[in-house]
């Protein structure tokens, strides 16, 4: 960016029917974030552009879009890091458009839920009457703990080219939560889960871009997950055991705080300005 105090932001915009682009020029006072920009445009030059947000920290996976060519989060994108003086933001690929820079995220919710993103025990009771807690290492941790970042960004999704040419792929981002389970030492759900994942549109539709892990807020690294996965598979093919060691199941943790601590913690009646 040259050291103008202004900048051109062109949307790309769809209202149901029709698609086109649209520039809008903008100080920088105040401004930031691309999301910041979009709401400095919203305020003060065009009250029908819509867009998502909601946390402007990273972390609700809200405002996922097409920033100069890469699926980014508009609120962790700084203008100062795209070195340019336009701007273009376009919704994320691979995701129907329903109005400027909003995408329906059905297929992302389903094929999540398809994967069984939860702890599947072999004893049912285990899930909803624990008697006892299932101690997790710290080497346990490191299997999966990588993978439990995601947010849900739909980011992978647009970048991911498999998407493009095979709209019933389980894609990135379910396949990425599909490992995070199977990793965890306390899932026994580890043949069951692999099975919904060997199919037409499973893991082997993958052929490794990495387009994905590139793209990722939050390092999540689904390319690396998918690769995994297929080594399982073939391990379950090959009908050998797995190598994952099972969590120990031990009594619950005592709490921090006795009942006597918690009535003897001073009383909550702070006034303003205290
Ligand atoms: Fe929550 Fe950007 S607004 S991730």
């Amino acid at each position: 960016m040259s050291g103008s105090d202004e900048i051109i932001l062109r949307v790309r915009r769809f209202d149901g029917t029709r698609e086109w682009w649209q520039s809008y020029q903008i100080g920088l006072t105040g401004v930031t974030s691309v999301l910041d920009l979009l709401n400095k445009v919203r305020e003060e030059k065009d009250h029908t552009l819509a867009f998502r947000q909601s946390c402007h920290m990273g972390t609700c996976g809200s405002c996922g879009m097409v920033i100069n060519g890469k699926p980014r989060l508009a609120c962790q994108t700084n203008i100062s890091e795209l070195n340019a003086n336009v701007v273009n933001v376009e919704p994320m690929h691979n995701s129907p458009v329903i109005k400027d820079l909003v995408v329906g995220l059905d297929s992302l919710i389903e094929n999540h839920k398809k994967v069984k993103p939860y702890i599947i025990r072999g004893k049912k009771e285990e899930v909803f009457n624990a008697p006892r807690e299932f101690k997790v290492t710290q080497q346990g941790t490191t299997e999966f703990l990588q993978f439990d970042y995601c947010i849900m960004c739909n980011l992978c999704i647009s970048a991911c080219p498999t998407v493009t040419i095979d709209p019933l792929f389980l894609g990135p981002q379910a396949l990425g939560q599909a490992f995070r389970y199977l990793a965890d030492p306390r899932d026994e759900g580890w043949a069951e889960r692999l099975e919904l994942v060997d199919d037409d549109h499973g893991i082997w539709r993958c052929h490794f871009a990495g387009a994905c892990s590139y793209v990722c807020p939050k390092d999540v690294d689904p390319a690396k997950a998918i690769q995994l996965m297929k080594k399982e598979l073939l391990k379950k093919r090959l009908l050998i055991r797995r190598s994952k060691k099972g969590a120990e199941i031990t009594e619950p943790l005592q709490p921090h705080l006795t009942e006597e601590k918690l009535t003897a913690a001073p009383p909550l009646d702070f006034k303003r300005g205290d």
